[in-house]
């Protein structure tokens, strides 16, 4: 039997192994852990990079498709009336964004302060921040009634905006729906016409009534242009495809307020529905402009012709 000194030593001889034992595996351990971090981080680092060079190439992408649109038709020079607004973001946007200036601008809605509140509770910042802009903001304007405005008296635009106009008339029935949306346009060409600038009267433009509606069933049967023009009082200059991301910070909603679980935010419910800008003018200046139009050709015709068209009432 080994004497107790000896025991013991052996013991601390144990203890010693299985301690260093212990250390190396938790150095081990230790540089396993360092070594997957940096592995991870590795990693991290690339998907990063690979996520950064997806978003700099849909940036990029979406910067060229934006470079292929004629820019926003909201000019320094404009005066611009918006109605039908519902949280005033659209407008917000012409003023903060495109125009830099509110002072040209005059957004309108349909509701009272305290319904467009209890509707759409983020127009609160937005009416602040145009009226700091220096924008004029009014409550309860109906579209179709514009004659009432008392400060419109003598006024005139040189555009009237109405995006996505909606009689929001809860009509299930789709012959209906329609006929109740027409008849707000109708009404709204009827009542916008007469305040639109015209160079008869000594204005230096013409003025525009811009409609944005989205494409495609129930909305095509709105016939549109054919509403406009059959009010005898407007032509169509042009139209063209409306992209919210032209005007940042717009977030388009729904007659009825912003409701959880049924509206989509992100103007996802304009996005898939290819919206569109329709340009009216009054009928007056599209004849004026079709005559210009004319003129132009014919000069061009007898240029080729070998004409001289110099003016000879010099
Ligand atoms: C679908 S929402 C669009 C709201 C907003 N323009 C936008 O783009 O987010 C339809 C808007 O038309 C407005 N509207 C309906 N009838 C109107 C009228 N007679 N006068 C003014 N606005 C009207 C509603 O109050 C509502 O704000």
């Amino acid at each position: 039997m080994a004497p107790k000194y000896k025991k013991t030593k052996l013991k601390n001889a144990l203890f010693k192994l299985q301690d260093t034992h212990q250390k190396r595996q938790r150095a081990t351990e230790v540089r396993d852990m360092k070594e997957a971090a940096l592995i991870n981080s590795k990693k991290n680092q690339q998907q990063q990079q690979q996520g950064n060079n997806q978003s700099t190439a849909a940036q990029k992408a979406q910067k060229k498709a934006m470079s292929k649109l004629p820019p926003p038709p909201y000019y320094d020079y404009d005066s611009i009336l918006l109605v039908g607004e519902a949280n005033f973001s659209f407008a917000k946007s012409v003023a903060l964004e495109i125009l830099h200036r509110g002072d040209t601008i005059t957004a309108t809605t349909l509701d009272s302060f305290s319904n467009m509140m209890e509707k759409y509770p983020d127009s609160q910042q937005n009416v602040k921040d145009l009226e700091d802009a220096g924008a004029t903001v009014l409550f309860e304007v109906d579209a179709t009634k514009l004659n009432k405005i008392k400060s419109f008296k003598a006024k005139r635009f040189s555009k009237i905006v109405f995006n996505f106009p909606h009689a929001g008339a809860g009509i299930k029935d789709q012959d209906r729906n329609v006929v109740s949306n027409q008849k707000l346009m109708r009404s709204f060409f009827e009542s916008a016409t007469p305040f639109l600038t015209d160079t008869d009267v000594g204005d230096k433009k013409p003025g525009e009534i811009h409609v944005t509606i989205k494409t495609g069933l129930p909305y095509d049967l709105w016939n549109i242009k054919r509403l406009a023009t059959g009010t005898g009082l407007l032509g169509i200059k042009t139209s063209f495809p409306f992209k919210p991301e032209q005007y940042p910070g717009y977030e388009h909603r729904r007659t009825i307020g912003f409701k959880e679980g049924m509206s989509q935010g992100e103007n996802v419910e304009i996005l898939n529905k290819n919206p569109k800008t329709f340009v009216f003018v009054k009928k007056t200046a599209k004849e004026a402009d079709m005559e210009k139009e004319q003129e132009t050709a014919d000069i061009r015709k007898r240029k080729r012709a070998g004409e001289d068209v110099s003016d000879d009432d010099e």
